[in-house]
């Protein structure tokens, strides 16, 4: 939500703002924008669309500087239009921010009293002057920021240059992610590491309340009372093959692709020393034996995946499970068990409405909290007690796809954990969920060789305006994570149901345009699904059926059938996803959409 990055060094940094904008660009990517500062001066090019767009605008106006920031826009406050894109300046202060500056209308009318004049509708432009304020006054950059953050209420992370102060940047973050890359002879700032990758691995991540000078030769950090800090410099592993498209067409297409792979380092651990608590934390073991329950929080796709937990949860290790949308957890006065283990579960790690709610969690007494997150050192997992890290890579496609099926990897290793503290998991059934995990990418690879098949399913999807994804138990789920996709990166209008639901409503929509895929594996609600298919077919629907070889369904008028190769048992949703994914991706090809970057949409929510 907002990308930022920064630059100051001995060469032009143009290339660099631009090529991190460019891996920014899943952060947000309505507009964009870099300022400079040349010789005293402050230049400026901002465009709406995408950064490619603004670094033809830049080349044509000659950018070439040795300090810079630059800003890559998800807009909340004020519409997509180049005087609302960043950076915002203010008397030669330019400024990009990430977040929500929630009191920004009370110090826009002190600003405008002060004679301060507004150029846009953002709550950004009100920091811009009040950092120029605090200069006026005396401040130099840094003690300026330090200043203003004060003055702010919400979420932000900040850089900012100066036409005054040639040498050096200053940055400050609370609520959003920020790190400053650390170079020779040359320093960087970013929201994420991806952003300066190709100039520098190592990295200091700010905490919630610092600000920090940037120059050329050093870095200073200062805690939220100013107060000089030392934080440690991590050595990033961010491969650079995650970040670039290699021989595929888009990052979700590649990301679909990498599944197995992915998967398999998820488990990594588990295969190697089998389901034990320290896969959470070497304390892990204390914290799980106490908790009496699950309480499952997240958004998006994270809330299937942990939706398809609480079916695990329940069954496997005899864990009472509730899920729910943490946007709305935060605002509800829930009952609250201490005991009822919080579990998050985000890809970014830093979507707001999920680390609030953790934050509420806590504060109605909630003693045990766990971060399932794919982004190390992001937010929400240091917030938490214990934490199981997704080793997905880089997800750069808006659309969540290895993100989604190694979170369920990773929940299945703690039910499974859960189960054997529990006494509910023996040691012959420990030893069978480990073969079936072992087999998993393979069996996912196998989905995937059914991409021919699916992209032949797309042809007929695309030109129509509604789908129908229906599904049972461990299942619906994945139905729903099925119409999330196509609705996601399509735009085709897609609902899921659970497949018993369907006589008490969306039957109703049913007729010869409503596609309905059925994920229909061989479980034991395959009967039941099988006559919800039927009520289907008395309606003209057409079915699109998603099964394996052990469910015997064959192909008859109105009834097309794919078949995963075998049978998984319990992780079959992870395999059933596969297929899903792909109709949805071969379907926005087919449409001619903006795959890795849908409308209105972005990766990584800071805002509310
Ligand atoms: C956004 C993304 C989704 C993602 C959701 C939750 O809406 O577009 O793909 O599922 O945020 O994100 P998280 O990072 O918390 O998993």
């Amino acid at each position: 939500m907002c990308g930022i990055v920064g630059a100051i060094a001995d060469r032009d940094v143009v290339p660099v703002l631009i090529e991190g904008l460019k891996r920014l660009e899943y952060r947000g990517y309505d507009s964009a924008g870099i300022a400079v500062v040349d010789q005293q001066d402050v230049r400026r090019v901002r465009r709406t669309g995408r950064v490619a767009e603004m670094e033809g605008a830049a080349a044509a106006e000659g950018f070439n500087a040795s300090l810079g920031i630059g800003h890559t826009r998800w807009a909340t406050h004020g519409g997509v239009t180049e005087a609302n894109a960043h950076p915002h300046i203010s008397h030669g202060v330019a400024l990009v921010h990430n977040g929500i500056i929630e009191n920004h209308e009370e110090q826009r009318e002190k600003l405008r009293a002060l004679g301060y004049v507004f150029e846009s509708q953002t709550d950004t432009e009100v920091i811009a002057h009040l950092m120029h304020h605090h200069l006026k006054g005396g401040d130099d950059l840094l003690a300026a920021l330090q200043r203003t953050v004060k003055e702010l209420t919400g979420a932000y992370a900040l850089a900012v240059v100066s036409r005054q102060e040639p040498d050096r940047m200053v940055c400050a973050r609370m609520g959003c992610p920020l790190l400053i890359g650390v170079g020779e002879g040359e320093n960087f700032i970013a929201s994420d590491v991806s952003a300066i990758i190709q100039a520098t691995r190592r990295v200091i991540f700010l905490e919630e309340g610092d600000t920090a000078e940037v120059t050329r030769a050093s870095v200073k950090v200062f805690d939220g009372k100013d107060q000089p800090v030392q934080r440690d410099v991590h050595v990033s592993d961010v491969s650079l093959a995650s970040l670039e498209l290699g021989p595929y067409r888009h990052f979700m297409q590649k990301e679909i692709h990498e599944q197995p792979r992915a998967i398999a380092d998820t488990i990594e651990a588990v295969v190697d020393g089998g389901f034990s608590p320290t896969l959470f934390g070497a304390n892990a073991e204390a914290a799980l034996k106490d908790i009496e329950g699950v309480q499952i929080l997240a958004c998006g796709t994270s809330y299937y995946a942990g939706m398809t937990a609480r079916y695990w949860l329940e069954a496997i290790a005899g864990v009472p499970c509730n899920v729910e949308i943490a946007s709305e957890y935060r605002y509800r006065a829930a009952y609250a068990n201490p005991k009822h283990l919080i579990v998050t579960i985000s890809q970014s790690g830093e979507t707001l409405d999920t680390m609030e709610a953790l934050k509420y969690a806590k504060s109605l007494g909630h003693e045990h909290t766990l971060s399932i997150c794919n982004v190390p050192e992001s937010a929400i997992p240091r917030a938490s007690e214990l934490v199981c890290y997704t080793r997905a890579g880089a997800e750069i496609g808006v659309a969540s796809t290895k993100a989604f099926t190694t979170q369920l990897a990773a929940l299945f290793q703690l039910t499974v954990v859960l189960g054997k503290l529990r006494g509910k998991v023996t040691p012959e059934q420990e030893a069978d969920y480990l073969e079936q995990l072992r087999h998993l990418p393979g069996s996912v690879q196998h989905a995937l060789n059914l991409e021919p098949q699916i992209a032949a399913w797309a042809e007929r999807f695309a030109s129509k305006s509604d789908a129908l994804f229906l599904g049972r138990g461990l299942h619906y789920p994945i139905a729903l994570e099925g119409a999330l996709k196509l609705k996601e990166i399509s735009y085709i209008h897609a609902e899921a149901y659970p497949a018993g639901e369907l006589k008490h409503g969306p039957l109703a929509l049913v007729d010869a345009d409503m596609p309905v895929v059925v994920i229909a594996p061989n479980d034991v609600l395959l009967e039941k699904v099988k006559s919800n298919m039927q009520e289907v077919r008395a309606r003209g629907g057409e079915l699109f059926v998603l099964t394996d070889q052990d469910s015997h369904f064959s192909e008859s008028e109105g009834v097309h059938v794919i078949r995963t190769p075998r049978h998984v048992g319990v992780l079959s949703p992870i395999v059933h996803t596969i297929p899903v994914q792909l109709l949805a991706y071969h379907t926005a090809l087919a449409r001619g959409t903006d795959v890795d970057k849908p409308r209105n949409l972005a990766k990584s929510v800071t805002v509310e």
